[in-house]
Parts: structure tokens; C-alpha cells; sequence
């Protein structure tokens, strides 16, 4: 289309291209299975999913793609991409299945093995510590609603950097706070399921607490380690001019946004969402110092934007999401919208000025087909790909730190409440006998990643 600009001409220099970094994205969770095997325990995820009417289909992360059993596949699949690193998380009920004690040894041997095999691969392991399963121990002590919480965290955070620091320089410290607090204890869309705005506000604060605690943890064990925090930020527009429609953007961008964004670079919580919702912010002693502790990037997923308008109709926040209509949408009904990406980093280069950013998702589901041949060719997912990653260009021609971009997601897997239903891999996983296919979009992004 043709808002968007192609920077190809525009690079820099070749060494700037050189050191970008191409990688693809994942969470425990979604992909491991294994849930009940060689010591893990539930996490809130494994708890939640076996809830009847909480996931499509009931589906559960019990097998999700089984990469516990197929990690040398994926490792190889990784390699074949051509990718420079690997997002993952750890799943800490495997690590630490009674949430803040002993290590489990086979957890241990498992994260080594794929760390190994990433760097004998040459493939930069990317480790985030929490993308959304808490261990169900801690949620029955008190979950992220206890300020405990953050020593758990804590402990958990040295206790990776211990086993695994030597080898991994790369952290990511929590994906997606927001998703976390809003969606798991105020909407109930998410583990633990809860709908009570104080209890999310509070994990929210205990979230960035962690994370501050964690970014320390990593800094003083390994000064040369670099460490960030994964937002998913999903810039809104008014859908208007009028002076209401822009007030109602204003607040979900507070609520959405700057919330984490503030904090975490300095500012505190913004007055106007504090008042608007009427909430107290659980802060104590040195929180917002640890909080806004110095982190080396910013990790964006970025998938879509969003639209309000004014309307009482979304609770306590007093606005309307509205659908735009006539867009193209993915499978998630999410717009395509790759310039929302660009007006995103420029804004936080402009309000935040992050050390370096890195966008540590971006993808799109679409039904895929398996063809007579065997070949899958989602044409649509290469069409999101490659207008992103034009976007890309232009973003790296302005002179944006944008460092690199990880696609979501390495394979198929499972998608929260979405289940298996909605698929988002650049390989296909066959559900039935966990064979993985590279579709179309593999072959174009391993392309691309030889040309930069
Ligand atoms: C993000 C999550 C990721 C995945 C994508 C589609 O919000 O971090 O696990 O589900 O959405």
C-alpha cells in the first residue's frame, strides 16, 4: 500500500545491517508440553486452562507443540531459518516447582540443553523469565496480589542468572505486563481469571517491581549482560477529532500505555489515570526508584492499533473500542496496520528515548491450509511479514535504535484462550502427529534474512 515506504535505499552502512538481529519468538507455555513430566508443577496457566468454558475448544497446554520431546527438531528448524536468536521463556514451575526453593534438576538439564544447542548453532539465546505462568504454589500463597511476590521473583531471577549467565546475554525480563494484570485479574480473560481492578493494579505495580529487582539481579552478576522488559504496546487513536474522542484515546492510552511506559522510564504512574480510576497505587520505600532502574533496551510486540471513541460503554475506563471498518484483519479480526509501528518508535524515541529498542513480536495468524503437495502457502502472512518489515526500514532510516525484530512466532502453538484455533507459526505444527512444516513465510523471512 502505498503509505509505505520502502527505506531499502536508505541503509546506512552495511556493518549497521550486520548487527541488526533476526530472530523468531516463543513462550514456554505455549509450545513445551510436558506439563506434568520430570518434576514440573501447575503453573496458574495449567490451573486455568482445565477450567471448562476458558479456552476455545477447552484446549490446554498439556502437549501444546511438545517441543520438550522435539527440541533438536526445533533447534534445527531454527538453523534452517537462518535466524541470529531465539526468544523463549523459562517455565518456572520446571525450574522451580515449589515456586521459590530447590532447583529441579531435570529443568536445569532441559533450558542447558536448548541454551547448548542455540550457540552451537550460532543462535543467540534471548531468555525471558516470565511470559505469564506463575507457578500455582505462589498463586495459592498470595499469586502477584502479595507483594511477596517480588521476592519471589527475585530469587527466581538469580536463581536463572546463576545457572545460566554464562551463557545467556540476553534478558528479558517480564512479556507483556499489561496483559498479565489487565487481562488475568481485571477482564478474566486470562490465568487467574480474576475481575477486580484494585487486585490488577496492585499486580501491576508488583510486576514492575519485579522487574526493576530483576533488571539489578542481572546488572550485578553480569555488568556485560544486556537487559530489558517486553511491552506490548498497542497504540491508540481517537476515532475523531472531536475534543471527546480524543479524551477517551488519551485515557486508554494511560491506562494501556504510559501505565508501564511512565514507571519504567522515570515519570511515575500518571496522575490522570490514577485519578480517573480512582485507584491507590500500592507504592512503598524506594518502588518507583527500582522500577525506573536503567535497562539497556525496550522490547515492543506490537501486533495492531487500537480505536476508541467516546462511550460508556468499557467499565470504568468510559469509552468505546471501535472496529474500523473496511480494513483488512488476520484471523484474530486484529487490523493490519504496519505505520502504527513507525508512529509507535517514533513516539518513544520522542517521549522516552530508550537505550535501544527491539521489537520482540510481531506476526499474524491466518487460517492455514495444508495443500495437496504438502505445502502450506500463506500468502498473507508473507504479505504482513514483508509490510513490517518495510516499516522496518523506514523506522531504521529515521534514525530510530531499532535493533531487531523477532517474529511471532517460531511455530504454531497454543494460543491462551484462543487455543489451537489460531495459528501465528512460520512453521506449521500438525496437531496430530507434531510433525512441523516451514510454510511459505518461512521460506520468504529465511530469505530475507540472507539478503540483510
Ligand atoms: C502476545 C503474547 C504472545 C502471543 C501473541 C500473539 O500478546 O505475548 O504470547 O500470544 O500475543
Amino acid at each position: 500500500m502505498s503509505f509505505i515506504k520502502s527505506g531499502f535505499c536508505c541503509r546506512n552502512t552495511a556493518e549497521v545491517n550486520n548487527d541488526f538481529v533476526w530472530g523468531a519468538a516463543t513462550a514456554a507455555y505455549q509450545i513445551e508440553g510436558a506439563a506434568t513430566a520430570d518434576g514440573r508443577t501447575p503453573s496458574i496457566w495449567d490451573t486455568f486452562t482445565h477450567i471448562p468454558g476458558k479456552t476455545h475448544n477447552g484446549d490446554t497446554g498439556d502437549d501444546a507443540c511438545r517441543h520438550y520431546e522435539l527440541l533438536e527438531t526445533d533447534l534445527d528448524s531454527m538453523s534452517w531459518l537462518g535466524i541470529s536468536a531465539y526468544r523463549f521463556s523459562v517455565s518456572w514451575s520446571r525450574l522451580i516447582p515449589d515456586g521459590d526453593g530447590a532447583v529441579n534438576p531435570a529443568g536445569v538439564a532441559f533450558y542447558n540443553r536448548l541454551i547448548d544447542g542455540l550457540l552451537a548453532r550460532g543462535i543467540e539465546p534471548w531468555l525471558t523469565m516470565y511470559h505469564w505462568d506463575l507457578p500455582q504454589v505462589l498463586h495459592d500463597r498470595g499469586g502477584w496480589q502479595s507483594r511477596e511476590s517480588i521476592d519471589w521473583f527475585e530469587h527466581y531471577a538469580s536463581t536463572l542468572v546463576t545457572l545460566f549467565g554464562d551463557r545467556v546475554k540476553h534478558w528479558i525480563t517480564i512479556n507483556e505486563p499489561h496483559c498479565v494484570a489487565w487481562f488475568g485479574y481485571y477482564r478474566g480473560w486470562f490465568a487467574p481469571g480474576l475481575t477486580d481492578i484494585q487486585a490488577s493494579i496492585d499486580v501491576s505495580h508488583h510486576l514492575l517491581v519485579a522487574h526493576g529487582r530483576a533488571v539489578r539481579v542481572v546488572k550485578n552478576a553480569w555488568p556485560d549482560a544486556l537487559v530489558g522488559i517486553s511491552l506490548g504496546l498497542t497504540p491508540v487513536e481517537a476515532a475523531s477529532d472531536s475534543a471527546e474522542d480524543e479524551a477517551a484515546a488519551r485515557r486508554l492510552d494511560g491506562y494501556d500505555l504510559r501505565w508501564f511506559l511512565d514507571p519504567l522510564y522515570g515519570r511515575g504512574y500518571p496522575a490522570d489515570v490514577v485519578r480517573q480510576l480512582n485507584i491507590t497505587v500500592p507504592s512503598l520505600h524506594d518502588d518507583l526508584d527500582v522500577i525506573a532502574t536503567p535497562t539497556d533496551f525496550l522490547g515492543v510486540n506490537y501486533y495492531l492499533r487500537q480505536i476508541a471513541a467516546a462511550g460508556p460503554v468499557d467499565g470504568f475506563l468510559d469509552l468505546t473500542g471501535v472496529d474500523p471498518e473496511g480494513v483488512e484483519v488476520t484471523d484474530m479480526g486484529w487490523e493490519i496496520y504496519p505505520d502504527g509501528l513507525l508512529h509507535l518508535m517514533r513516539r518513544l524515541r520522542n517521549d522516552y528515548a530508550p537505550a535501544a529498542i527491539y521489537i520482540t513480536e510481531n506476526g499474524s495468524a491466518w487460517p492455514d491450509v495444508v495443500g495437496d503437495n504438502g505445502e502450506i502457502v500463506d500468502s498473507r502472512r508473507v504479505d504482513y511479514l514483508r509490510r513490517h518489515l518495510d516499516t522496518v526500514e523506514t523506522i531504521k532510516s529515521e534514525g530510530i535504535a531499532l535493533k531487531g525484530y523477532f517474529a511471532w512466532s517460531l511455530l504454531d502453538n497454543f494460543e491462551w484462550n484462543s487455543g489451537y484455533a489460531k495459528r501465528f507459526g512460520l512453521f506449521y505444527v500438525n496437531y496430530d502427529d507434531f510433525s512441523r512444516t516451514p510454510k511459505a513465510s518461512a521460506h520468504w523471512y529465511r530469505e530475507h534474512i540472507r539478503k540483510s
